[in-house]
C-alpha cells in the first residue's frame, strides 16, 4: 500500500476505539456503508439482513436517537427528520392519499396550518379547521374520508390543553387517526400515545434539544405501517444529519431536569404576573384560572415551560417591556435553556388580520415567554424590570 499523502487521505479509517467501550456514543458521519458482495448488498437493501447501506435510509446516530424518542413516548417506533415540519410532512405524505380529508386544530402553529391546508390541497387532500377544545365541532367535522385529526397538546400561544383521550375516541369512531404535536409539552410533561393518540410529532429543535443549535423533528407511533413510513422517509428524503442526531441524543440526558426546572420557574413567573395590575390576562396551564385547568391536572405533569400574558397598554407597552428586559431576549422560537420571549402579533401570527388575532385572544400587548433553567430570582427580576417600564 502506498504512503503518498493523497492515498493516505483517501484510505478509510475504522473507528479507532481499539475494541474498548467508549462512554460517549460514537459519531458516525459516513453517508455510505460497505457491502461485502452483491449478495450482501441485495440482502441489506431488501431487509433480509440488518445493517446500514446509505444514510438516507438510516444511520447509527439517527437510529440511536429514534430508539430513545420511541422509549420516551412509550411508542413502538420513532422516525427522526431534519426539522419538526419534516415530521409533519412525513406523516402527510406517508399516511394520506389524494381524495383523503384532514381535520386540524385552528390554533396549530402557522406553518403547520399552511402545510395541512395549502400544501395538502396541492396533493388533492382537503382540510377542515376546528376549535380543538370544542368536541362537538370536531365530531361534526370528521367524516368518511377523514384519515387524520391533528391537534397540539398545548396550543400556541394561548396554551389551551387538548383532551387527547376524547379526541382519539372521536377520530377512531370515524376510522381516522389522531396525530398530536407535543412540542409545547415535551415527553416529560405529556406522552400523548399513552392517552390514546396514534402518532406524536415533536420539534426536537425546541426543548428536547434545548440548546438552540439543532433543527430536528420526531414522528413516533404506537402501531402503524412502519415500512410505509420508512419508505416515504427514504424516498422523499426527510432525513436528519448524524451530527445533529448525536447532539440531540446527548441533550436527552438532561431533558427531564431541564423541563422540571423550567416548569417550576414558569409556575413562579405565572403567579407573579397574575398579581400585576398592568397585566390583563396570564395564560399558564398550572394556574387555577386556566380554562382547561382540570384537564391539565389529569393530562400534564406540571404546567410546562411556556407562559403567555397580555399587557393592558397594547403594542407600546409590549415594546417598552421588551426594551426594559434585555435579560429575556426576543427570539421567535422556544425551548432553550435561557428564558426568551416572543411577540406573537409581529411573529408567529403576523399573517393574520387584527380581527383574526383578536378571535384567538392574541392582542398587540400579548407576550409569550419560553422559560429557561436560570435561577427563579434571575427570571423574576428580569420580568419585574420589564413590567416597571410598562407603567
Ligand atoms: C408547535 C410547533 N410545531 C412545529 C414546529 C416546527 O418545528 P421546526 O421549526 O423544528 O420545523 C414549531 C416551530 O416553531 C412549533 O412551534
Amino acid at each position: 500500500m502506498s504512503n503518498r499523502p493523497d492515498d493516505i487521505c483517501a484510505r478509510p479509517e475504522r473507528t479507532a476505539t481499539g475494541g474498548s467501550d467508549p462512554l460517549a456514543a460514537p459519531l458516525c458521519p459516513s453517508t455510505v456503508y460497505r457491502c461485502e458482495s452483491p449478495d450482501h448488498a441485495e440482502q441489506l437493501l431488501t431487509g433480509q439482513v440488518e445493517g446500514y447501506v446509505y444514510s438516507r435510509y438510516g444511520h447509527p446516530n439517527q437510529l440511536q436517537l429514534a430508539g430513545k424518542c420511541a422509549e420516551l413516548h412509550d411508542g413502538e417506533r420513532a422516525f427522526i427528520t431534519g426539522a419538526g415540519m419534516a415530521g409533519l410532512a412525513l406523516a402527510l405524505v406517508a399516511l394520506l392519499e389524494t381524495g383523503d380529508h384532514l381535520v386540524i386544530g385552528r390554533e396549530l402553529y402557522g406553518r403547520s396550518l399552511q402545510l395541512f391546508t395549502k400544501e395538502a390541497a396541492r396533493l388533492g387532500i382537503d382540510c377542515t379547521l376546528v376549535d380543538a377544545n370544542d368536541l362537538e365541532e370536531v365530531k361534526q367535522a370528521v367524516g368518511d374520508r377523514t384519515r387524520l385529526l391533528v391537534v397540539e397538546t398545548i396550543s400556541n400561544p394561548m396554551l389551551r390543553v387538548a383532551d387527547i383521550a376524547a379526541l382519539a375516541e372521536v377520530a377512531h369512531a370515524a376510522g381516522a387517526r389522531l396525530l398530536v404535536d407535543n412540542t409545547f409539552a415535551s415527553p416529560v410533561v405529556c406522552r400523548p400515545l399513552v392517552h390514546g393518540a396514534d402518532f406524536v410529532m415533536e420539534s426536537i429543535t425546541k426543548i428536547v434539544n434545548g440548546h438552540g443549535d439543532v433543527m430536528l423533528g420526531m414522528l413516533v407511533a404506537r402501531e402503524a405501517d412502519f415500512e410505509r413510513i420508512h419508505m416515504a422517509q427514504a424516498t422523499w428524503g426527510f432525513v436528519a444529519s448524524p451530527w445533529e442526531c448525536w447532539l440531540a441524543a446527548r441533550g436527552l440526558g438532561t431533558l427531564a431536569l431541564r423541563v422540571e426546572r423550567a416548569g417550576t420557574n414558569a409556575q413562579a413567573v405565572a403567579e407573579m404576573l397574575a398579581a400585576q395590575p398592568g397585566v390583563t390576562t396570564v395564560r399558564y396551564p398550572g394556574l387555577d384560572d386556566h380554562p382547561d385547568r382540570d384537564l391539565a391536572r389529569e393530562l400534564l405533569q406540571g404546567g410546562g415551560y411556556m407562559v403567555t400574558f397580555t399587557l393592558s397598554g397594547g403594542r407600546a407597552a409590549a415594546e417598552r417591556f421588551i426594551a426594559a428586559a434585555p435579560a429575556i431576549p426576543f427570539y421567535p422560537s422556544l425551548g432553550d435553556i435561557c428564558t426568551t420571549l416572543s411577540h406573537p402579533a409581529s411573529t408567529s401570527h403576523v399573517g393574520l388580520t387584527p380581527q383574526e388575532r383578536e378571535q384567538l385572544d392574541i392582542h398587540d400587548g400579548t407576550i409569550r415567554l419560553s422559560i429557561g433553567i436560570e435561577s427563579p430570582e434571575h427570571i423574576l427580576a428580569a420580568v419585574e424590570a420589564g413590567l416597571a417600564a410598562t407603567g
